[in-house]
């Protein structure tokens, strides 16, 4: 006798926390194509053309450019293994938990890392990260967060690639949060090393983690002394989406290769301008209507960032059960506070598909019903 097992039917959500964002649903229709081989000459196309759109999502007309198949961490793991040996030393800016993590990684390939640190809510000061790189003249990589989607602050990463030129260091920034959402010229700012992930501002699942690389970010891959991990080799990896005949490397996600050629399609035929300023619509949005509310934002408003919005928890209040309510009741996601230093917070991610006023409408009034029945909050008002 068979068992009679239960079908899968998670719930719908609202998905306006830090991410992963709601897939847009011709991306969810991408995948449901027919599959093809990973050696299929058809599916070699395919590749090229994701390759050509993400070269246009990042600017980054020369250098390598593909999507790793991996996570957003992975992204990152991957340019800290390729740019550092150990004995080097990198440069990391530190204002909140993923530029802990930048710092964490690159440790562990050996390098002694120089950390430049900032409050939560604050950007790191670009003069503290230059005069770090003059204090350390042998050093071979900046890193910095652009988007600090723990802290909804943006590192203004444009001006640091401007002051950093000239100088012999690699310039790496963590897109995860900002490809797609936030303005970007990888190419044209001079980022020798950009990572991202589908599941943000791109509205596909997670699990591809797009690249780009510079020119001389790969002349010091090519002239390494040590091995890399054959898993994320980027040389390897060019053979097979890039070079003709492609030379196989492993079996692709052939589906999520898809959801990510719709999803970039559709960021190019919106438009990356229009795109940028719809994140931004929206977030003023909702940052105006969180402030009207006498709710306080983590960022610094010079570097209050578009698709992420940190919002303190008022005195009194119950962080995680407003969250928890704003979930069972309303079907909204939003997300808390990410690790143990960091301060009582909600994270609202307006970002992908849900980048709009509507949706941030709907998030502010979701708060409105909850907060309502708040006793610290019915106290106070
Ligand atoms: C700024 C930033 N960097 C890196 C990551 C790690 O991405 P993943 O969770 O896909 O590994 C995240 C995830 O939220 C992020 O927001």
């Amino acid at each position: 006798m068979s068992d009679e097992l239960p079908g899968l039917n998670p719930p719908e959500r609202l998905l306006c926390g830090p991410g992963p964002s709601n897939v847009e649903p011709s991306v969810l229709d991408a995948m449901r194509q027919p599959m093809l081989g990973h050696l299929d000459p058809d599916l070699h196309d395919i590749l090229l053309e994701v390759v050509d759109m993400l070269r246009r999502a990042w600017r980054m007309p020369d250098g390598l450019v593909l999507p790793l198949h991996c996570t957003g961490t992975a992204g990152m793991e991957a340019g800290l293994v390729h740019l550092l040996e150990p004995g080097d030393t990198a440069i990391v800016a530190r204002s909140g938990y993923f530029g802990r993590r930048i710092a964490e990684i690159a440790r562990r390939c050996g390098a002694e890392v120089i950390a430049v640190t900032a409050d939560w809510g604050e950007a790191v000061p670009n003069e503290r990260i230059l005069q770090e790189v003059d204090r350390h003249p042998r050093a071979r990589l900046v890193a910095v967060v652009h988007a600090e989607t723990s802290t909804g602050v943006e590192q203004p990463l444009a001006q640091l690639a401007e002051e950093i030129r000239g100088r012999d260091v690699l310039l790496m920034a963590d897109c995860v949060t900002s490809l797609g959402g936030v303005e970007l010229d990888i190419g044209g700012w001079g980022i020798d090393y950009a990572y991202s992930c589908t599941q943000k501002c791109l509205a596909a699942p997670p699990g591809m983690s797009p690249v780009a690389v510079s020119e001389a970010a790969l002349e010091r891959i090519r002239t390494r002394r040590t091995p890399l991990p054959f898993s994320f080799d980027l040389q390897l990896l060019e053979k097979y989406w890039v070079e003709r005949p492609p030379t196989y490397h492993h079996t692709a996600p052939i589906l999520s290769i898809y959801a990510l050629h719709e999803a970039l399609r559709l960021l190019l035929e919106e438009g990356l301008e229009a795109r940028w300023a719809r994140h931004a619509e929206a977030a003023a949005h909702l940052q105006q209507g969180l402030t009207e509310r006498g709710l306080e934002l983590l960022a610094d408003p010079e570097h209050q960032l578009a698709p992420l919005t940190a919002v303190r928890v008022p005195d009194g209040v119950d962080g995680k059960e407003i969250q928890g309510r704003l979930l069972r009741e309303h079907g909204i996601e939003v997300g808390g506070g990410l690790g143990p230093a960091a301060p009582a917070m909600w994270r609202i991610g307006l970002m992908g598909r849900n980048a709009t006023i509507d949706t941030a409408g709907r998030v502010l009034a979701a708060f409105d019903a909850v907060m309502a029945e708040e006793p610290a909050v019915a106290a106070a008002t």
